[in-house]
């Protein structure tokens, strides 16, 4: 059944908070949108939601919503609720309100900033909030370093009894490492209950979704806390720093599963691969190469050093992109080799090419791209320049130094210098 999570039978929604400004990132874009690997962070967030068997996902925008839902435009599966005023954490999840109606099954909720969240988490998470038919079930974290998150409190047999913000915390609280990384699942009915007793009376005048809790505990409903997020997974991006540790993190995982699948990547911190890249097994890729984008790479190519691999470029098996290449949205052949010193932009290449030292594929008149063609078992010699739009007949062969602004029409010896 659509929704359902498990074998435990209760459907879940997702609430995704995404409509804080944030100050400290400093940016005119919203915060979500900002880039880890390639994506937006909000997508590894949706995604993990999507895995974790959530179907229904709603998400709260604010700040430039526009934008956000510009860029999530074709996933359908996405509803998005305006927060025109960011009141807090709690006010976000009480305006969903319509968006779940009718809805019976559990609410999970999360930030949409926390782009290292894993699925298997948020399964865990759902899995023992509905196996232990709870009003509440939390997923923590224990930090080295909890400043800035909310601490969670527990009583002497370990019972979650509330969280508390670092704002409002005593000294005592401020020594808990047990942290609020703002992973919930809730029961809807509860949660929506709960929230309408929510008052903004804390230091920050906002309203908490972690007040709701508090609520329900004190109404004697059934709350519990697993400590099921690793430290890594709680970090949230509020800065440009953060920003950067976190998408070093990401590139980790990104280049752990690629190996685990058999490419080998000879310098891991010199090398760099977007989340959206495919690449087969017995590919190499030697430091300092670069491959951003939808990028499909075969089996047994070579990348680099030095190699530039840009968005919409497909390379067939036994490709060679050697030393300061740089392609885009280009396919290459079987067998194809551009060993050192090129650009090929927008161009198919046929299979067993040779792209000799030096070709530049001259894409661009000044007002349009275009593209080139070259044929099966062609040769382009160094240096020469290939002016689109160009068509190279299978089998021709380009003295070096050539400037090819015709086709080869058939002329299998072309040499326009
Ligand atoms: C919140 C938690 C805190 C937790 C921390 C990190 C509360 C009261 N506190 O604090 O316990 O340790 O996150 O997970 O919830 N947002 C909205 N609309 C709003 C306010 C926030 O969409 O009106 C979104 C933000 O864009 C952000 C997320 O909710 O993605 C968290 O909000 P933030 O203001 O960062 O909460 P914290 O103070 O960090
Ligand atoms: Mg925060």
């Amino acid at each position: 059944m659509s929704g359902e999570t498990g074998n435990s039978g209760r459907p879940c929604a997702a609430v995704v908070l995404a409509a804080g400004k944030s100050t400290r990132m400093v940016t005119d874009l919203p915060k979500v949108l900002h880039e880890v690997c390639g994506r937006p962070m909000l997508a590894y967030v949706l995604d993990a939601c999507r895995e974790a068997g959530i179907e229904r996902i709603v998400v709260v925008v604010g700040y430039r919503k526009e934008d956000i839902i510009h860029a999530f435009a074709d996933e359908p599966d996405l509803h998005f609720v305006d927060q025109t005023e960011q009141k807090g954490t709690g006010h976000a999840v009480q305006i969903c309100r319509d968006a779940l109606d009718g809805f019976d099954g559990n609410v999970l909720v999360i930030a949409g900033d926390m782009p290292l969240v894993r699925p298997e988490t948020l399964k865990l998470l759902v899995e023992t909030h509905t196996r232990g038919n709870s009003a509440v079930t939390l997923a923590t974290a224990v930090l080295d370093e909890p400043t800035g998150y909310g601490r969670i409190v527990r009583d002497a047999y370990g019972n979650l009894q509330g969280i508390v913000e670092h704002s409002d915390c005593t000294p005592q609280q401020l020594a808990i490492r047990e942290i609020n990384p703002s992973y919930y699942c809730f029961d809807r009915k509860l949660l929506f209950q709960a929230l309408d007793n929510v008052r903004p009376d804390n230091v920050k005048g906002e309203y908490y979704l972690t007040d709701a809790l508090h609520i329900l505990i004190r109404q004697g409903h059934r709350a519990v806390a697993i400590t099921a997020v690793a430290a890594e997974d709680a970090m949230g991006v509020n800065s440009r720093k953060e920003l950067a540790r976190v998408g070093k993190i990401m590139q980790e995982r990104i280049q752990d599963r690629l190996m685990a699948s058999g490419v080998t990547i000879f310098d891991p911190p010199n090398t760099w691969v977007d989340a959206r890249a495919r690449i087969g097994r017995d590919t190499v890729i030697h430091p300092f190469t670069y491959i951003h984008g939808r990028v499909t790479i075969g089996r047994r190519c070579s990348l680099g050093p030095f190699a530039y691999v840009r968005d919409g470029t497909k390379l067939a098996d036994d490709v060679v992109v050697g030393v300061f290449a740089e392609l885009k949205n280009a396919s290459l052949g079987e067998g194809t080799r551009a060993r050192h010193l090129t650009y090929i932009g927008d161009a198919s290449v046929g299979d067993h090419v040779h792209i000799g030292a030096g070709t530049i594929v001259a894409n661009y008149d000044g007002h349009e791209v275009r593209r080139t063609e070259i044929g099966q078992k062609a040769f382009v010699g160094s240096g020469s320049i290939l002016v689109a739009p160009l068509k190279l007949e299978d089998g021709v062969h380009v003295a070096p130094g050539s400037v090819m602004t015709q086709n080869s029409d058939g002329n299998r010896d072309a040499n326009n210098r």
